[in-house]
């Protein structure tokens, strides 16, 4: 039966098209989405020479007919969509009708495909987007689409391809991406020497990051527990139809444990409908999750997936598909940024001294490595397989499929090229990435047993998903340095930095009263005088209002100066002014207005600084005790408003490991 049809000239024309072969990773994506549209369940990827020798694709997907193979390679000639209307509701990765004929234009191409219902199949070569040959075959059932010499006809673009093994690593991160967003196929990624991607078809994504990123990865990452929600419109938007308050969103994923710090989004992967994007508004959702929980200018590593009604979303605004738009985008960002957190705060999850005394390092290895260099962390031993901060995965305009987007709207995404590497590329390798050696076959898990390594392994891998953290019940020993408290509970050995601890508890504890319209203040025996800078006075008088609920009391006292009556309770008088300076200047560098949300969270963060206890101040047991207990009933325990890590804890097994009891 034929399926293919050529799209009538009023529909092509509202397609955001472009050019889609970039370099041989453009074509990869462009052949699995194929596959994948094609209902293939085990897709393999044989390469050679980086892609720009060979890219093979073989899926088992329902093939194509003698006359939908040619007719594929017209320009516009797609069974994806029929009318204009169709693209208001995509369900399909393609639908330009524009990837095998582009392919085809710049190599020498081979399809060879047979529909399930036919008997024969057909082999059909084109060489520089001509028409060589076309054969009846003997074929199986399912697609192999074989694209030889890229860009051979095209010098100028061959001149513009990396090395082999970037280009390598850009096929991988591909394959990698379209293996997370579809744990129920099987992907395979070879080169001529090597198996660089093995994954059998997998029950739950846990068990697909495992696959792909080690147990290591799983162990950084918290589970989003499975959330859906009715689609709400702002007030704003018109009503629904009745038939439209169905409509869900889905959200599932992984997202990073607070002490794990990337430097930049690349560990950020957002899928919509199984579809990779890269979307400012998703980021920011992110970004919203871990305010006061991550330090600024670090970044969590990010797996989500959105999944809605097709006519919710727009995929047809950009050539290569990666950015869309939602038609509830607020909606979309509050829920993302909702299931983000309760996820944190579910999990509450502390870092373990082991991970915090290489936090430097391991800092510093999930830094995209100059090339020829290796990665200098000398405490953690580097896995075999790799957590997702060290899975060196390029960044999506890196390989030629996203915009950076952000200069604009302050989501810099960075565009370091990180190097790719699967879980096989070793990372122990004294050569660094972007030398031949840094592809040696992994001297742990060669790719052939990697299955059976897994099938073996995989009962054991949800034991070893992170769990709730016992931060209860922990009775204080005394303090090393008047600084840091030591603790004990059951589960371990626990050390708690005294100021950081108390300002997270006060932090929440000011939020809490803002929103409620409770904060203490406390008047001063003298009103401070202050001397304000011109820059200082305009943000006065626009947050004034929320500082008096903030339990400020500033009365203007000339062009100049204020006159401070009263600060939040707890705020020493000899604070005062150093406090008002800082939310001030805080503020000042903002260059974007900023959310009411984020302007409270900052006010109670730097009035929780200002209160909280000090380091070097002895703590009676009583103190200890009444400032752990706080802490275990806030929301994040785990990390202060600015980032830093409260606790660490060295757990009974690490202890027993350590003095080689285990
Ligand atoms: N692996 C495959 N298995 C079965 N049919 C395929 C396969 N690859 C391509 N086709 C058929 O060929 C048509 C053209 O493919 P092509 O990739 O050029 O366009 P598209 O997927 O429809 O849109 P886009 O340009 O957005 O990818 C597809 O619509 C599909 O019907
Ligand atoms: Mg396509």
């Amino acid at each position: 039966m034929s399926r293919i049809r050529i799209l009538p000239e009023a529909v092509a024309n509202k397609i955001a098209a472009g050019e889609v072969v970039e370099r041989p990773a453009s074509v990869v994506k462009e052949l699995l989405e194929n596959a994948l549209d094609a209902g293939a369940k085990t897709i393999r990827v044989e390469t050679e020479s980086g892609g720009r020798r060979m890219i093979r694709v073989i899926d088992d997907g329902h093939g194509m007919t003698h006359d939908d193979a040619l007719l594929a390679f017209e320009r516009h000639a797609t069974s994806k969509l029929r009318t204009a209307d169709d693209l208001l509701s995509i369900a399909t990765l393609g639908f330009r009708g524009e990837a095998l004929p582009t392919i085809a234009a710049v190599s020498r191409l081979l399809l060879e495909t047979r529909d399930a219902a036919e008997d024969e199949g057909t082999r059909i070569e084109f060489a520089g987007g001509k028409l060589v040959n076309v054969k009846p075959a003997g074929l199986p059932a399912g697609t192999t689409i074989s694209v030889a010499d890229l860009f051979y006809c095209v010098p100028a673009r061959r001149k513009f391809l990396k090395s082999d093994t970037t280009e390598l690593g850009h096929i991988a991160s591909l394959v990698t991406h379209y293996a997370l967003a579809n744990p129920d196929k099987q992907f395979v990624l070879t080169t001529p020497t090597q198996t660089i991607i093995d994954c059998p078809p997998a029950e739950k994504l846990a068990d697909r990051v495992y696959q792909l990123f080690g147990r290591q990865a799983l162990e950084e990452l918290v589970e989003l527990q499975p959330a859906s929600a009715p689609f709400r419109s702002a007030i704003t938007e018109p009503e629904l139809e009745p038939s439209e308050e169905k409509a869900t969103l889905t959200i599932t994923g992984f997202t990073s444990r607070p002490d794990i710090q990337r430097p930049n989004r690349n560990g950020i992967y957002i899928f919509v409908n199984r579809r990779l994007v890269r979307d400012r508004l998703i980021l920011h959702a992110i970004h919203e999750a871990y305010r006061n929980i991550l330090p600024p200018n670090v970044f969590p590593a990010t797996l989500l997936f959105l999944e809605m009604p097709y006519d919710e979303v727009d995929v047809n605004v950009h050539p290569a598909k990666i950015e869309v738009r939602f038609r509830r985008s607020q909606f979309v960002h509050d829920f993302t940024r909702d299931a983000i957190r309760q996820a944190l705060m579910n999990a509450r999850p502390i870092a373990s001294f082991a991970a915090a005394a290489a936090a430097p390092s391991s800092f510093g290895n999930s830094m995209p490595p100059a090339n020829g260099t290796t990665f200098s962390g000398g405490i953690t031993p580097a896995p075999a397989e790799s957590g997702i901060p060290r899975a060196m995965i390029p960044a999506l305009e890196e390989i030629g499929l996203g915009s950076g987007v952000g200069s604009d709207g302050g989501f810099d995404l960075s565009n370091a090229p990180l190097q790719p590497v699967a879980q096989r590329f070793s990372f122990e390798s004294s050569a660094g990435f972007g030398s031949a050696a840094a592809l040696a076959p992994d001297p742990a898990p060669p790719a052939a047993t990697w299955a059976a390594n897994f099938a073996a392994a995989s009962s054991a891998a949800p034991a070893s998903l992170p769990h709730p953290d016992q931060i209860a019940d922990l009775k204080p020993l005394g303090q090393v340095s008047s600084s840091f408290i030591i603790a004990v509970n059951g589960d371990g050995l626990w050390i708690v930095d005294q100021h950081v601890a108390h300002e997270r508890v006060l932090f929440e504890q000011h939020l809490a009263a803002r929103r409620a319209g409770k904060v203490e203040s406390q008047r001063m025996l003298m009103p401070l005088i202050l001397e304000l800078s011109p820059r200082q006075i305009v943000i006065f008088e626009k947050i004034a209002e929320e500082m008096s609920a903030n339990g400020f009391e500033v009365e203007p006292m000339g062009p100049r100066s204020v006159a401070v009556q009263a600060v939040p309770a707890g705020v020493a008088t000899n604070d005062a002014e150093k406090l008002l300076t800082e939310i001030l200047d805080g503020l000042d560098r903002e260059n974007a207005a900023i959310s009411i949300e984020t302007l409270q969270a900052k006010i109670a963060a730097s009035t929780a600084c200002h209160a909280a206890i000090k380091v070097n101040m002895p703590l009676d047991n009583t103190k200890m005790e009444w400032l752990l207990d706080a802490l275990a009933k806030t929301d994040c325990p785990m990390s202060c408003p600015h980032g830093r890590p409260v606790v660490l804890r060295y757990s009974v097994k690490e202890i027993e490991r350590a003095f080689h009891r285990i």
